[in-house]
């Protein structure tokens, strides 16, 4: 059967990189990208759509326009914009997926994906190699939300038969598109600081470790997921997924052995800081990769380079 993908929320950090690599699995024609902003830009062949996730009747206009066999839902609220602005991001993050679960088991559609965070956890929850199941008492409105979320993946798996799959992502790190929002973002923006500036200023303390994955093994790895056999899948909640685990002062380190000149300092009083602080520092993903395989390529050092070397270009 032929695939066609709506991506939701498709021009954020990862879903700009995402929608690009399923273009080339799927071909421009069936891939249909939206979001509530207009993209930078639309290349010739690849088809946009403007999409309020909160509007289930226009989500319902382009389901029935284009016949998706898989839906992408990226579109959220992250942890730092959450504190903000605490209801709306409860109301984008939970109606958003009722919105597209509902539709999704109206119309039978195929697949879905939707990402959860390692911001499920919280204080209670054990700090070092996390396990997929343990204490989890999220104390953001990203993480209640989020932890809500998984729940009704699994419910709608279990009750409607959906075909929903999942991993709770660490930081994400990529230089192509900024972050949006996340208390992991100060990993991104120092490299774009170290190649700008040659300096850069951590919103979070030198030894705050908290796990990452780059992009290039988070888009291979949620693709690798959608393929996977559904019957080897045992978690319709939220799959741990990990890359690497490093602090502020680990990745300063590695970038100035690249950039000698490399400047690091620390700000106090963060509101960025207590997220981090109740979040894990390293993550167990044995499920993932015994269930489907999943396993990370970038260590800290590969990825330092990638990112500086990719950045040195799109910069100048
Ligand atoms: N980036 C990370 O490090 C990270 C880590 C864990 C989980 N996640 C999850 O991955 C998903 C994508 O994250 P991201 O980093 O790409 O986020 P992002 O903020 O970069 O992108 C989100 C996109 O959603 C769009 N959007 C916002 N409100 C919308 C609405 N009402 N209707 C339609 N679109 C709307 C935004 O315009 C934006 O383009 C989210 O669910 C996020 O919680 C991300």
């Amino acid at each position: 059967m032929k695939e066609c993908i709506l991506m939701i929320g498709a021009n954020g950090q990862i879903g700009s990189e995402l929608a690009a690599a399923l273009r080339l699995k799927f071909g421009n024609e069936n891939v249909i990208t939206s979001d509530i902003r207009e993209p930078q830009a639309i290349a010739s062949g690849e088809i946009f759509e403007t999409l309020n996730v909160l509007d289930k009747e226009a989500i319902k206009a382009l389901i029935v326009k284009y016949k998706p066999t898989q839906i992408y839902l990226l579109a959220a609220m992250l942890s730092a914009t959450g504190e903000k602005y605490p209801q709306k991001a409860w109301d984008l993050n939970m109606n958003g997926l009722l919105n597209v679960l509902d539709l999704a088991v109206e119309f039978g559609i195929k697949k879905i994906f939707w990402p959860s965070s390692i911001a499920v956890f919280g204080p209670h929850s054990p700090k070092v190699d996390t396990p997929q199941y343990c204490v989890m008492d999220p104390n953001s409105i990203y993480g209640i939300s989020k932890l809500a979320g998984e729940r009704l993946c699994e419910y709608y798996h279990e009750k409607f038969g959906l075909d929903i799959r999942s991993v709770r992502y660490p930081g994400i790190i990529s230089w192509r598109t900024e972050p949006g929002g996340g208390t992991t973002d100060y990993a991104v923006h120092i490299f774009f600081e170290a190649i700008r500036q040659g300096k850069y200023t951590s919103f979070l303390s030198e030894g705050t470790e908290l796990p990452m994955l780059y992009m290039d093994d988070a888009v291979r790895g949620t693709i690798e997921l959608m393929d996977a056999d559904p019957s080897k899948l045992s978690i319709r909640s939220s799959y741990n997924l990990a890359g690497i685990s490093f602090t502020p002062r680990e990745i300063a380190e590695e970038i100035k052995k690249i950039l000698p000149n490399f400047e690091i300092s620390y700000s106090d009083n963060d509101p960025r800081q207590s997220i981090a602080d109740s979040w894990p520092k390293s993550i167990n993903d044995e499920q993932a990769r015994n269930d489907w395989g999943w396993k990370p390529t970038f260590d800290l050092t590969a990825m330092t380079k990638n990112m500086l070397d990719n950045l040195k270009i799109k910069l100048q």
